[in-house]
Parts: C-alpha cells; sequence; structure tokens
C-alpha cells in the first residue's frame, strides 16, 4: 500500500512538472517546412565577416548555379548583421549591412527567402544584441523586412544559471529547462503574432533532449548538437550520433545535426559524399554552408545530385537510422514513399572495406530495382546479398525501389 502511495505521489509529481512546461500552441509552426529547409547560411564560411553584399552574391550564385531550382531557397544571414537599439528599443542593423528591407525585397524578387538570426539572451554568440526583452519588438522588425526563417541562438541566455554541458540549473534542473522552453515558446508566439510564417530554427545544441520537447515550444528544427566543422572526424562523429533520433523528427519538426561544410575545402570529395548521404538519410536540413560564388564543379555535384536531394526532401519524412554496425563499417537506412528505401553502406576506416547486406536483412521481399544514387547506375544483389568495396571514408548509397 505504502509503495502505491509513493509511487501516486511520483506520478503527480511528475506530471505537475510537465503539465508546467510551457508550449507554444502554434497553429503556424505545424504547418512549416512540410520537408526539411533547404538553403544556405552565412556562418561556415564567412564567420563574423559577412556582409550584405556577401549575402546578395550568395544568393546570385544560388540562381545561376542551379541550386535555387535544385531546392536551395533560403539565404540565412547567421550573427554579426546586428547594430544598436535606438530610444525606442528598435534595433537597427549594423554597418555590414545597410539595408535589410532592400536585401529581403531583393531575395524575394529572386524566388528566395530570408532567414536571420537572434537569440533569448541579451547577446548573441559573437556578442551582438540579441533579442531578451525585446521579442515582440524583433519579430516585427524581421516580419517588416520579410523574413521566412528565424534561428534563434540560446548562448548568452542566463547562461550564469546554468550549467554549460548540459543546460542544467545546478540546484534545479527543472527550473532551467522550463526557463529555457519558456524563452523559445516566447519567441514563437511573437513570430505568430506578426502573421507572417516563420520558420523556427531552435539552436540550443541539443541540450535538455530538445527532441522531446522541440515541437511543443513550435519548433520546425532543432540542433541536436554542438558546432559543426570541416573535418571528416567532427562531421561524422555528428551524423552518426544521430542513432536513435529518428522517431522525433516528421514533417513540419526535424533534427539538426548543423549545416553542410560541403565545399569549404578541408575534406576529400569521398568524405563531402558521405557528409551528404549522411544527411539525406537523416532527413536533416541541407543548409550549405560555404562560399557559393566561388564553387568547384565538384562541390556543384556535391549540392545538387537530384537522387541525393530527394531522398532528404522524401515526402514522407520519415528520418533514417542505423540498421547495423560493424566496428566503423555502418548501414544506414531510410524509407521513403512508395515503399522505397534508401540505404548507406558506409566505410568509416582509412582503407576501402567490403561491407555486404542481405535483401532479407534489409526487409524486401518484392521485385525491385536497386540505383546507385551518387552514379545512376543499376546495381545487382546477386543471390540477395548486396555487397561492395567502399572507398576509405566512403559511401555506396542506394535507393531501392520496388
Ligand atoms: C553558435 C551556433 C553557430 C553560429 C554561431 C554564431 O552558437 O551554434 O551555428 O550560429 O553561434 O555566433
Amino acid at each position: 500500500m505504502r509503495k502505491l502511495m509513493m509511487a501516486a505521489l511520483l506520478i503527480a509529481v511528475c506530471s505537475a512538472g510537465v503539465s508546467q512546461m510551457p508550449v507554444a500552441n502554434s497553429k503556424i509552426a505545424p504547418t512549416l517546412a512540410p520537408t526539411p529547409p533547404m538553403g544556405w547560411n552565412s556562418w561556415n564560411h564567412f564567420d563574423k565577416n559577412v556582409t550584405q553584399q556577401d549575402v546578395m552574391d550568395a544568393a546570385d550564385a544560388l540562381i545561376k548555379s542551379g541550386m535555387r531550382d535544385a531546392g536551395y531557397v533560403y539565404v540565412n544571414i547567421d550573427d554579426t548583421w546586428e547594430g544598436d537599439r535606438d530610444a525606442s528599443g528598435m534595433l537597427h542593423s549594423n554597418a555590414k549591412f545597410p539595408d535589410m528591407k532592400a536585401l529581403g525585397d531583393y531575395l524575394h524578387a529572386h524566388g528566395l527567402k530570408f532567414g536571420i538570426y537572434s537569440g533569448p539572451g541579451p547577446l548573441t554568440c559573437a556578442h551582438y544584441a540579441a533579442s531578451e526583452g525585446h521579442e515582440q519588438q524583433d519579430a516585427d522588425l524581421y516580419a517588416s523586412w520579410g523574413v521566412d526563417y528565424l534561428k534563434y541562438d540560446l548562448c548568452s541566455f542566463k547562461k550564469t544559471d546554468m550549467d554549460p554541458a548540459t543546460a542544467a540549473h545546478p540546484d534545479d534542473p527543472q527550473a532551467a529547462n522550463r526557463l529555457m522552453r519558456e524563452a523559445y515558446v516566447k519567441m514563437r508566439v511573437a513570430l505568430d503574432h506578426t502573421g507572417r510564417p516563420i520558420v523556427y530554427s531552435v539552436c540550443q545544441y541539443g541540450w535538455d533532449n530538445v527532441w522531446t520537447w522541440g515541437p511543443a515550444v513550435g519548433g520546425n528544427l532543432w540542433r541536436t548538437t554542438g558546432d559543426i566543422n570541416d573535418t571528416y572526424a567532427r562531421m561524422t562523429e555528428l551524423g552518426f550520433g544521430q542513432a536513435g533520433l529518428a522517431k522525433f523528427a516528421g514533417p513540419g519538426h526535424w533534427n539538426d545535426p548543423d549545416m553542410l561544410e560541403v565545399g569549404n575545402g578541408k575534406m576529400s570529395t569521398e568524405e563531402y559524399r558521405t557528409h551528404m548521404s549522411l544527411w539525406a538519410l537523416l532527413a536533416a536540413p541541407l543548409i550549405a554552408g560555404n562560399d557559393l560564388s566561388k564553387m568547384s564543379d565538384d562541390t556543384k555535384a556535391l549540392l545538387m545530385n537530384k537522387g541525393v536531394i530527394a531522398i532528404d526532401q522524401d515526402p514522407l519524412g520519415k528520418q533514417g537510422d542505423r540498421l547495423r554496425a560493424e566496428g566503423l563499417l555502418e548501414i544506414w537506412t531510410r524509407p521513403l514513399a512508395g515503399g522505397a528505401l534508401a540505404v548507406g553502406l558506409f566505410n568509416r576506416v582509412t582503407a576501402p572495406a567490403t561491407i555486404s547486406v542481405t535483401l532479407k536483412e534489409l526487409g524486401i521481399k518484392s521485385p525491385h530495382e536497386i540505383v546507385n544514387v551518387w552514379t545512376g547506375e543499376k546495381v545487382e544483389a546477386k543471390g540477395g546479398v548486396i555487397s561492395a568495396i567502399v572507398p576509405n571514408h566512403g559511401v555506396l548509397l542506394l535507393r531501392i525501389t520496388p
């Protein structure tokens, strides 16, 4: 009896805690991003030096290269566009961005969408003005510029109260979590209040299992990790680290293992192919982060492979997951619309390796066609086994269609 009472009490306390957690009740959020957002962001290449001209050049390059028509439509300015607030609290862009409204108009006139960056604390990560205490004012300002996408980065938010590794308050972890959720809800509500449909990118590095509450605060995507960099080690640490998160993603709400490094120059073509293939299997947002105005043909081919993009943007909206790993050889699968299946055979070793999988293990029973997505070539499953020598740090990405 005593045990039962204790259990009942525990349930009551837990559910009281959960029910107090703030929610956005956004009617707009679930209608946005039916497939993972695609576009470009200034941070990975331009870092703090980005200017309005760089963003216009990126927009022009999206159009000229064919990337816009391949689906990359969001042009997102990351941190360091922010200037000062005037006496009324109105934020102005800094000298690097002389005319945000003109920039928004330019993007829209060219079939692109406009993304911007801020955060719930007093300052952004690069110590520029963020939105704390000015949420509605800033949301209204973004809407007046024609903003379609906001990346909202936790950074300075109540930092002193939190353990930087987990965002947990030393005395009361639930209180810290509630504060953080509240801050994200506040901006979603402000965005919705503008009447403009604005995609909401929650950026707090995956703290507190954000995938379990991202949709409740009206997030359309949420970073599940810390920052990517242009190395195979970091890219694969983030990408393969997504195992088990598939069930939290779906149309309108996506796990985000961070932006692309393709074309930034420090990985091999094979490694970038792994990056794109893995992000596509993960239904990850495809936000290019390179200098689009100086792209090699190789980079264009990596970013614009139609079959890879089709996997990422598959209308079923189911994220893929790890099927099996043997040491550093991994097999990932993603169910696609119409009963098709995407399969990635990844070799994380520094020498070529043979990777095999049976159709039975993949659950394929009916007649099917197997295509190597990167080359378009047909692949045979001899005796019901798909087997290939996969280059070092490379991938064989397949689409199996019934
Ligand atoms: C980081 C964020 C990066 C970038 C940077 C800007 O916190 O994860 O993607 O936005 O801030 O200062």
